[in-house]
């Protein structure tokens, strides 16, 4: 069958027309349109079992769930293979990899002729954020990985109901190439996880146009997160008055039941998604912790001036190592069920394991190579069951912590916006920013230990402004231009936090426990938005005086307390010395508010 045989399920001439084009050029032997429906879903998860991409797990102790392992070539995004491809390279800016949008359409095009030959294209129309809601956005996936789309349908609204907002024809549409870039000869048996070597992930940002070639992971195969969501959606927003950011949302409810809502940017495999589920501690009885989102935030000035937030995916792609009935009881809840997981081991009974999950491990399992593992294989080799970066993508709406108005589409509203990264030295647990441009500075400068997620070297600082270096669709000097920006649209900012939770001591030992006790921090800042607590002047920013953190519950060292909090001037130059660094790199689009603050500080230390 081909695309010209069936009735397309839409009457958007465009699409149609676009469908048939890239089928021209891909040459599928099929071509299907997904609906989004739980009998279409079965059956691609069906396929995938017989394909042998997926196992289905025990379905008694994991119901719904399947269970994948990648290619060895393909376990993380690949930072050094994504491109923005704007017009003039000074637009992508230092940060990004550059390539001339006509050179690379050129090889893009000679890489995707053929590349889906005895494979299925699947149209996948998907939606970011609520259908209908005016903060949403619309993308259509061409694919040839079912993986994708099964993955899709928990990370997104797809199908049907999206075909028909798209034949309303009143937003734009981002149309996204992708492939896993091995293209079946007649006959050929296929692979349980089929890529390539080469890998593309190319963004056009003025045509609004993503292409991905030769991987079938996470974010280069999922691409309405951080392809469309984050790089495509942050040009969308400069140019629109908004923000795409790579953060959480919480809703913190007190037991008078007065709601604040929060959101946080943190690098990849901080614990965002920990700290978007979190449950209160001991002593904070009629508290809760709303989830919102775990990832992705787009957020809107309203009529009034207010920010308000949606989180335009429907799931999450968590990492699962180090998840745990412990550490994210809620994430665990969440994953029990119609879940895909991969990357993580296989036990004899069916079931999944990882490193964290249990603080005994199976006896032996199958690990993320499908090799045998055993604890004494483990010991003796170093190898691990799960890779670091494996994942659980899960519905969110499964989330015992799901905020009732998650759905809403108009969104929340942002009272305080936190930044945060992995520091084992100079930043303290939390301090706030003095003001919106200061705020901006913070954000601009974190820096972070890096992590398995990015497959980069692990356990280096780097500056990753506003959790963003990897996800910003443009000049990242232009970017802090239009979060000073957004201070115009606005009647009054949110306030601005900076927080760290793994800061150590000299013998290397984490000072915080972090976690559940995360919530303590979490209520000074509220306190602080609410105008409730004090906060004691130092050069960097407002800290917390020692009584004003709710202790309840928690036997807390008071001069542990204070080393938490320290600012260490020798350290800060140090800091300071970082941020020219970034600096430097982006002189040319960087605003005079940015030098201002850095000299600021560095009068203030
Ligand atoms: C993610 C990431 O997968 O940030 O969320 O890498
Ligand atoms: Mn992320």
């Amino acid at each position: 069958m081909s695309a010209a045989t069936i009735a397309p399920p839409t009457t958007n001439k465009h699409l149609i027309r676009w469908v048939d084009k890239m089928a021209d050029l891909c040459q599928p032997d099929r071509v299907q349109w997904i609906d989004g429906s739980q009998a279409e879903y079965d059956a691609l998860c069906n396929l995938l079992v017989e394909a042998g991409t997926f196992t289905r797990l025990n379905q008694q102790l994991w119901p719904g769930c399947f269970y994948a392992r990648s290619a060895p070539n393909d376990v993380a995004r690949v930072e050094d293979r994504t491109f923005i491809c704007s017009l003039s390279k000074d637009s992508a800016g230092p940060t990004n990899n550059w390539e001339d949008p006509f050179v690379m359409r050129r090889k893009l095009k000679s890489l995707f002729r053929g590349c889906m030959k005895g494979r299925t294209m699947y149209v996948l129309a998907y939606s970011m954020g609520p259908i209908g809601s005016p903060m949403s956005q619309i993308g259509v996936q061409l694919t040839d990985s079912a993986y994708a789309v099964v993955n899709m349908r928990i990370m997104a609204r797809i199908g049907a109901p999206v075909l028909a907002e798209i034949d309303k024809d009143t937003k734009r549409v981002v149309p996204c190439m992708h492939t896993v870039g091995a293209p079946l000869a007649p006959g050929q048996h296929d692979v349980p996880w089929p890529c390539n070597d080469q890998k593309y992930i190319v963004h056009f940002p003025e045509t609004r146009e993503i292409w991905s070639y030769g991987s079938g992971y996470g974010g280069n195969a999922l691409l309405g997160k951080k392809c469309f969501a984050l790089r495509i959606a942050s040009n969308i927003a400069r140019d629109e008055g908004w923000m795409a950011e790579h953060m959480l949302i919480v809703g913190v409810e007190s037991p008078t039941g007065e709601k604040t809502y929060v959101a946080a940017a943190f690098p990849s495999a901080c614990g965002k998604t920990n700290f978007a589920m979190m449950i209160p501690p001991k002593g904070f009885e009629g508290w809760k912790v709303w989830t919102v989102g775990d990832d992705i935030a787009w957020i809107k000035p309203d009529k009034e001036g207010h920010l308000r937030a949606i989180n335009p995916e429907a799931g999450f792609f968590g990492v699962a190592p180090g998840t745990s009935a412990k550490t994210n009881p809620n994430a665990m809840a969440t994953l029990a069920r119609n879940s895909i997981f991969t990357n993580v081991a296989l036990t004899p009974e069916g079931g999944v394991w990882w490193e964290g999950m249990t603080d005994e491990p199976p006896a032996e399992c199958l690990d993320w190579r499908g090799q045998p593992w055993t604890p004494a294989i483990a010991k003796e080799t170093g190898r691990t069951a799960a890779h670091p970066n494996g994942r659980f993508t899960s519905p969110a709406s499964q989330c015992p912590s799901i905020d009732p108005a998650w759905e809403d589409p108009t969104g929340v509203p942002i009272s305080a916006i936190i930044f945060g990264g992995r520091r084992p030295t100079t930043m303290p647990l939390v301090y706030q920013a003095f003001n919106w441009s200061s705020g901006v500075y913070i954000g601009a400068t974190m820096g972070s230990e890096t992590t398995a997620a990015a497959g980069a070297p692990v356990g280096t600082v780097r500056r990753d402004p506003m959790a963003m270096l990897p996800f910003c669709g443009y000049h990242m000097g232009d970017y802090f231009r239009h979060w000073l920006k957004m201070q115009r649209e606005l009647a009054s900012t949110p306030r601005v936090f900076h927080v760290n939770w793994f800061r150590r001591d000299e013998n290397g030992k984490f000072l915080w426990p972090g976690f559940g006790e995360n919530m303590r921090v979490l209520c000074w800042i509220i306190d602080r938005v609410r105008g409730r607590a004090q906060g004691k002047e130092t050069p960097i920013g407002w800290t917390p005086y020692f009584e004003d953190i709710r202790w309840q519950g928690l036997d807390f060292p008071r001069a542990t307390f204070d080393t938490l909090q320290t600012v260490d001037r020798a350290q800060w130059r140090r800091e300071i010395m970082g941020h020219e660094e970034l600096f430097l790199m982006l002189h040319d689009h960087l605003s005079s508010e940015m030098i201002y603050e850095r000299e600021l500080l560095i009068c203030r230390l």
